[in-house]
């Protein structure tokens, strides 16, 4: 049995979301809620669970959203890990963004699709020299035979990419989630949680247009 203690019943004793207060597009409320996370010194706000329909069943873990615009959310990863699989399998995908300090949750499910090598390349250029000689050394999703074996190949990339620019991996890439919903949940109390649930009038709706979608309440 593990520590009870953790399983200790939390009641949200916090404003609600209004019908009349939420923004009339999902863009505009999930950065209001993302400023308000940052404010609030959540973690890595732009962390997010991603779940995929894989061949063998659904399969989730958490990868950090990069942009969100009015196009989508993107995430970058490795093109040959199991997530990247799934998704060529079914691009149907769910992302949920869990900000407990708030009390808050934001699902959105939709499609993914490769983002464009360029955009690639300009985040790629981006990241520290450390992530990008790692995004060169691991096959991600694959067996090690230890961890030494993963320092190896480090080392390995190391050698062939001694300088700057250090280039992108074809093996490493973006996916860009056009949402078809986006749910914001705020948690109330006695469980009487507030749920407002954006609808994508057409595939594509940009996230910034009012007129591209249809909001419903929903039972918490
Ligand atoms: C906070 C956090 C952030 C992460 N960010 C990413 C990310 O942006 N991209 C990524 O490929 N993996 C990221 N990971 C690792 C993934 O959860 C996962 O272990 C990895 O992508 C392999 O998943 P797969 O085998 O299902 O493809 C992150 C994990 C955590 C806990």
């Amino acid at each position: 049995m593990v520590n009870r203690d953790a399983f200790e019943r939390v009641n949200y004793e916090v404003p609600g979301l209004a019908d009349d207060e939420v923004a009339n597009a999902p863009l505009e409320q999930f950065g209001r809620w993302l400023d308000e996370a940052v404010a609030a010194g959540v973690k890595e706000p732009n962390a997010m669970s991603l779940a995929t329909c894989g061949p063998a069943g659904p399969v989730v873990r958490v990868v950090l959203a990069k942009v969100v615009d009015d196009s989508g959310v993107v995430f970058y990863t490795n093109l040959e890990s199991d997530k990247a699989a799934d998704i060529r399998h079914d691009p149907r995908v769910a992302l949920c963004f869990a900000w407990l300090p708030l009390h808050r949750q934001v699902r959105i499910t939709g499609a993914a699709a490769e983002v464009p090598r360029s955009e690639v390349d300009d985040y790629f250029a981006t990241r520290p020299r450390g992530a990008r000689i790692g995004a060169w050394a691991s096959p991600q999703s694959r067996p090690l035979d230890s961890r030494e074996d993963l320092l190896r190949r480090v080392a390995d990339a190391e050698d062939r990419h001694p300088g700057d620019p250090v280039p992108t991996p074809p093996h490493w890439g973006g996916f860009r989630v056009t949402a078809g919903s986006v749910e914001f949940w705020q948690g109330q109390p006695s469980r009487l949680h507030d749920r407002l649930r954006f609808d994508a009038i057409t595939p594509g709706a940009l996230l910034s247009d009012p007129a591209g979608w249809h909001r419903v309440r929903l039972a918490p």
